[in-house]
């Protein structure tokens, strides 16, 4: 009730009608609904698929550890400036680096924030707490334009895809991302890697669908490519390895 009343949402103590999504929580859990697809999300860090990858993933080979300049030596302070489900910065976090973590989402932060406190003592978040892994809700333009916070090397930019990928090929937890957030503009993500570009004192890395094109701005330094994804990396300042 708490969490509705600050954020001006309406808070039902029954199932509600007329809306395509709403929030339950569930021990203090958040979970989000999709009413007509009667499907729901929540983060949990510690079960799932995203575990397995920590679990078993590919380590410092993976195309986005590539594209973010993570190596033995080099665990820079990485800023994801959209966290969305936090998937991705706990992948990078259980590669050595520090992260921060922001997000625009009222109810995406809601969810992020609880799914960290839940996953605190669980070994598969141990190496998140050690380096630091610190969730912030704003916008993450605004954020870095005022420099709340300073000593980022990478900005991470995963913007939601472009209107025209089909919604077919998209997963079912990004589905309902996008009935929550819609799709970012190109006005907005220019905004968001000008800030970012701005903000960075090694790179920026920006995830996009394969195909897709590149964000408004300048063009990247180079691309990395994975199987469904691209990796765009603007490279500000050459770190030796
Ligand atoms: C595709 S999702 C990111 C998924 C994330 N990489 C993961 O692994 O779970 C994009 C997220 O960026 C957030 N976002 C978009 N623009 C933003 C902005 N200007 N500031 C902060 N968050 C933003 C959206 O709310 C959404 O949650």
């Amino acid at each position: 009730m708490d969490f509705a009343s600050s954020n001006n949402f309406t808070f039902s103590e029954t199932l509600p009608v007329n809306t395509s999504l709403y929030m339950s929580f569930n021990e203090s859990q958040p979970v989000l609904h999709e009413t007509n697809n009667k499907y729901q999300l929540n983060i949990d860090f510690t079960r799932g698929g995203l575990a397995h990858r920590l679990q078993y993933g590919g380590g410092k080979g993976q195309t986005i550890a590539k594209a973010i300049g993570i190596t033995g030596k080099n665990k820079p302070h990485i800023l994801d400036a959209t966290a969305g489900l936090g998937r991705d910065a706990l992948i990078l976090a259980n590669l050595g680096s520090k992260l921060s973590l922001v997000e625009q989402s009222p109810i995406l932060a809601e969810m992020l924030k609880q799914a960290i406190q839940f996953a605190e003592d669980n070994p598969l978040f141990r190496q998140a707490t050690e380096n630091g892994f610190e969730l912030y809700h704003a916008d993450a333009a605004m954020f870095m334009n005022q420099r709340i916070i300073q000593d980022c090397d990478v900005v991470y930019l995963d913007p939601m895809y472009p209107e025209k990928k089909k919604t077919a090929l998209v997963k079912k937890d990004m589905q309902i991302l996008q009935t929550l957030i819609g799709h970012s503009s190109d006005d907005t993500n220019a905004t968001l890697l000008a800030a970012a570009l701005n903000f960075a004192k090694q790179r920026v890395v920006v995830k996009r669908p394969k195909g897709a094109e590149v964000l408004a701005g300048p063009e990247p330094t180079m691309s990395l490519q994975s199987k469904k994804t691209r990796y765009d990396v603007y490279v500000i300042k050459t770190i030796s390895t």
